[in-house]
C-alpha cells in the first residue's frame, strides 16, 4: 500500500543526502505544491531552508497573512515576505488585454524574486515543487497556459551566476499524493485540499484594467461565496469557485436612491482535469444568500450573476 510517511522518510533522506549542510532556496507561492515543499524541506533541513514568498497584491481574502501564520508562525519556516502589490499595480496600469496582463505579472513575480533571492547569501540550492504531472507536460514540450503557470510559479529565471542546483522532491508523485504528504506533514487541510488558483492571481479575474479598488471588492465578493460553499458543504463538490469583477456598470437601487455600480459574476465549476468543465448545479438558496450577502456587505456592487457556461466554449476562468 501507498504510505505517506514511508514515502516522507525517504523523501527526506533523499534531500538530506543532495543538500548536506547546502543551503536551499524556494518561491513559496501559498500553492498545494510549493507549500508541501516548504513543510517537507524544512523537516528534513530546518534553518537551511529560505522560502520567498512574493506578495503581488492579486491574493485572495488574508492570504498573504494566511501563508505567512501557516509556515512562518505556526510551522517556524523562515520566510521572507515581499509586499510588492504598489509594483504589480502599477506594472499593469493601462493595460486591459489578458495575455499581455499574463505576461507582465509572470516577467515582475520572476523579477522580484530574483532581487529578494540575490540579497540571501551563500545559496546553493534552488527547491521546486514540480509534480509529475508537470514532468510529464515538459517532456511533451506542450505549450499554452498551464505550461507558462509552472514556470512562473516555479521561477524558471534565476540570474546565471546563481548557477543553483535543482532540489524536487515531489517529482514522482501524482498531485493526491502530494495532498496526502501534505496533511502528514501537518498542513491544514483546508489549505491542501484547496481549489487551484492561477498564479496571476485576481490579475485575470478582474476583467480589463486592474486596480486596487477592483481587487479590494472582488477578494471580498470571492471570500464571501467561498465562506458560503464551505458552510453549505459544496465547496469540495466542485472544483474550482470563485467571484470575478466585471467592469461593466449596472442600475441598481436602494433605499438611498439610484446607484450605478460594477457587476460581480459568479463562477463554480465541476470537472476531473480541467480541460472540460460543467458549471456547478448550486441551490438557488445558496445562490440567493451569496447574492445578498455580496450587495448588502460590499459597497460598490449592486448586482450578481451566475455563469452557466460549460467549457467547451467557454474558459473556466474568464480571461
Ligand atoms: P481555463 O480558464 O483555461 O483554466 O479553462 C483551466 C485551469 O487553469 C487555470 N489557469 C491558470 N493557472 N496561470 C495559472 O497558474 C494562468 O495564467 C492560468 N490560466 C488559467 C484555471 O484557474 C483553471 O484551473
Amino acid at each position: 500500500a501507498w504510505k505517506p510517511d514511508s514515502i516522507i522518510e525517504d523523501a527526506i533522506a533523499r534531500v538530506r543526502e543532495q543538500v548536506g549542510d547546502g543551503h536551499v532556496l524556494l518561491g513559496l507561492s501559498g500553492g498545494v505544491d510549493s507549500s508541501v515543499v516548504a513543510a517537507l524541506l524544512h523537516k528534513a533541513i530546518g534553518s537551511q531552508l529560505t522560502c520567498v514568498f512574493v506578495d503581488h497584491g492579486l491574493l485572495r481574502h488574508q492570504e498573504g497573512d494566511q501563508v505567512m501564520k501557516i509556515f512562518a508562525d505556526h510551522l517556524g519556516v523562515r520566510v521572507i515576505r515581499v509586499n510588492a502589490e504598489e509594483r504589480f499595480l502599477s506594472a499593469l496600469k493601462g493595460v486591459d488585454d489578458p495575455e499581455a496582463k499574463r505576461k507582465i505579472i509572470g516577467k515582475l513575480f520572476v523579477d522580484v524574486f530574483d532581487e529578494e533571492s540575490s540579497k540571501i547569501d551563500n545559496v546553493q540550492f534552488l527547491a521546486q515543487g514540480t509534480i509529475y504531472p508537470d514532468v510529464i507536460e515538459s517532456a511533451g514540450s506542450k505549450t499554452g497556459k498551464a505550461h507558462v503557470i509552472k514556470s512562473h510559479h516555479n521561477v524558471g529565471g534565476l540570474p546565471a551566476h546563481m548557477k543553483l542546483k535543482l532540489v524536487e522532491p515531489l517529482r514522482e508523485l501524482f498531485k493526491d499524493e502530494v495532498r496526502k504528504i501534505g496533511v502528514e506533514l501537518g498542513l491544514p487541510a483546508e489549505m491542501v485540499y484547496r481549489h487551484p488558483f492561477p498564479g496571476p492571481g485576481l490579475g485575470v479575474r478582474i476583467l480589463g484594467e486592474v486596480s486596487k479598488a477592483a481587487a479590494d471588492t472582488l477578494r471580498l465578493a470571492d471570500h464571501i461565496f467561498i465562506e458560503e460553499l464551505r458552510r453549505s458543504g459544496w465547496y469540495d463538490k466542485t472544483s474550482q469557485a470563485f467571484a470575478v469583477f466585471l467592469p461593466v456598470k449596472s442600475v441598481g437601487v436602494t433605499g438611498d436612491g439610484r446607484r450605478y455600480e460594477p457587476v460581480i459574476a459568479l463562477r463554480a465549476v465541476e470537472t476531473i482535469d480541467f480541460m472540460t468543465a460543467h458549471w456547478a448545479h448550486l441551490p438557488y438558496e445558496l445562490l440567493d444568500t451569496c447574492s445578498r450577502r455580496i450587495v448588502n456587505e460590499i459597497s460598490g456592487v449592486s448586482r450578481v450573476v451566475y455563469d452557466i457556461s460549460g467549457k467547451p466554449p467557454a474558459t473556466i476562468e474568464w480571461e
